[in-house]
């Protein structure tokens, strides 16, 4: 039954359906009535929402993971980056669909809340603190390798292993990874407008570098080097591709942004097309180069891989190298800024519906940013950056995204039938095929993972029962306030 009338009053009267907790849902207008009522600040136009997808997209997956997928790949690493690109591409259309009707700060929680309930919910904010959480983390690792490889290629001389790498990779410590959270955190703390123009020079930094690095690694292209095309099969395909999904994850991070854009309805599922666009283009580009300057049997063990390319493989000295590992290192301090601040957003969301402590909802008068929020999450990122080895971060993560993926996918189904003419600033073209679509492209990928990794993700869900099962269902809002169906239909015009 349509559930979507218009705007309806604030607060959340009228916001739930069904009288069980587990299944009880918000409503579309309570969600957009709580976004439009926020006390986040209205600061962001197409421009900087498509640069905070930017932002966060492109960063360690390029410039380091992309050395981990073409050992299992092979040349083919260039077919799994499309691979992976179309199941990003599916998804992003029902974001995009999804980010329009429902400009809030929650992203894909807040879309399961209105449509599958309030566990599903929780179940994927939960999946969330994994693609943004423990993504910070994996790229600020990342970050630690280039400002090592800089320091190697400059004054020839490294952070010792101790320092610089964690238990598992025989260091004691990753120090870098470390400080780059905390940095990241002093920006945010200034505020959402002051990040996003922080945000938008390093952009720009970036997509100059990896063109230069497209333009230089060119020069050395040998077309050999892509025969045969596929020496481990398409399964070794796959597995590159499951890898390299974490490199194009962060399109999304422009639907946390929902209640500091100023026109959330038009803007949102412009700039997360946009954005995707953008970096396919750059991926595939910067793959083919890569591959066509250095034999693809040459990148097992690489740290910081697009600069090992040009070291390796092309003249000139240092140069290259040197201005490459620069941007490589401006690059992920965008991916670690944008996407802290998107789980700050999300757990802001989940704290406000009460399913998280209300401290993380507290947002400071002067400069709009939930203050606490923004430590807490810092805290729990620096201890993972600095203790946790990235290949297992980075499939950690991809894994969490592709099953949030996967609901956000589910969702345009529902709403499509739930709330057929609830206002949609974007629809997804060739509903219901390609949200299907969307949901096959995310398992098949998923399946691409190792059993390490489904194994983590399995102790982390049994987590996050557990806390929604001690806190959330208890603490609920909706529980607080419950309104029984009947009521939202008499109160909407
Ligand atoms: N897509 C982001 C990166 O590659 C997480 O750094």
């Amino acid at each position: 039954m349509p559930d979507h009338q218009g705007p309806c009053g604030s607060g959340r009267s009228g916001t739930v359906h069904g009288e069980n907790k587990l299944t009880r849902r918000r409503s579309v207008a309570g969600l957009v009535a709580d976004a439009s009522g926020g006390p986040l600040r209205r600061t962001m136009g197409l421009s900087q929402l498509t640069l905070l997808s930017v932002g966060a997209t492109l960063g360690t997956g390029i410039f380091v993971v992309l050395g981990e997928a073409v050992p299992e790949a092979g040349p083919a690493v260039v077919v799994s980056f499309v691979l992976a690109g179309i199941t990003a591409l599916f998804s992003a259309l029902s974001y995009a669909e999804l980010a329009g009707m429902i400009p809030g700060a929650g992203s894909s929680y807040s879309y399961a809340y209105a449509t599958l309930g309030e566990l599903v919910a929780w179940v994927c904010g939960w999946c969330l603190i994994l693609e943004y959480g423990v993504s910070v983390a994996a790229v600020a690792v990342g970050w630690g390798q280039y400002v090592n490889e800089l320091l190697q290629l400059t004054i020839g001389w490294t952070l010792p292993d101790s320092l610089a790498a964690p238990p598992g990779d025989g260091g004691v410590l990753n120090v870098p990874a470390a400080v780059i959270v905390i940095l990241a955190m002093v920006v945010l703390l200034r505020g959402a407008r002051e990040s996003a123009v922080a945000n938008a020079v390093m952009v720009t930094v970036k997509v100059v570098v990896l063109v230069m690095f497209c333009a230089v690694a060119f020069t050395a292209f040998h077309a050999g080097n892509f025969r045969p095309l596929f020496p481990l099969g398409t399964a070794g395909m796959t597995v590159g591709a499951a890898s390299l999904f974490f490199s194009y994850i962060g399109f999304d991070a422009a639907s946390t942004a929902g209640e500091e854009a100023k026109n959330p309805q038009r803007d949102l599922p412009r700039a997360i097309i946009l954005s995707l666009a953008l970096v396919t283009a750059l991926y595939c580009a910067v793959a083919l180069a890569a591959v066509g300057a250095m034999p693809w049997q040459r990148f097992a063990g690489t740290e910081a891989t697009l600069s090992q390319v040009l070291v390796r493989s092309v003249g000139g000295g240092n140069l290259w190298p040197v201005l490459l590992s620069i941007g490589a290192v401006i690059a992920t301090t965008s991916v670690v800024l944008t996407v802290q601040y998107g789980q700050i957003r999300i757990l802001f969301a989940m704290s406000r519906d009460g399913l998280m402590p209300p401290l993380f909802s507290r947002v400071h008068p002067r400069t709009g940013v939930p203050r606490a929020g923004t430590v807490i999450v810092t805290a729990f990122v620096t201890v993972l950056a600095a203790l946790i080895p990235l290949g297992a971060l980075a499939d950690a993560t991809s894994i969490g995204t592709l099953f949030a993926f996967a609901l956000v996918n589910l969702a345009v189904l529902i709403l499509r039938r739930r709330s057929p003419e609830a206002p949609r600033g974007f629809r997804v073209p060739f509903a219901p095929v390609t949200p299907l679509l969307g949901v096959a492209a995310c398992v098949y990928v998923m399946y691409g993972l190792g059993a390490d990794t489904w194994i983590a993700f399995g102790a982390w869900m049994a987590a996050g029962l557990a806390v929604y099962g001690l806190y959330g269902i208890r603490h609920s809002a909706l529980g607080r306030t419950a309104t029984p169906e009947k009521t939202v239909q008499e109160t909407t015009p």
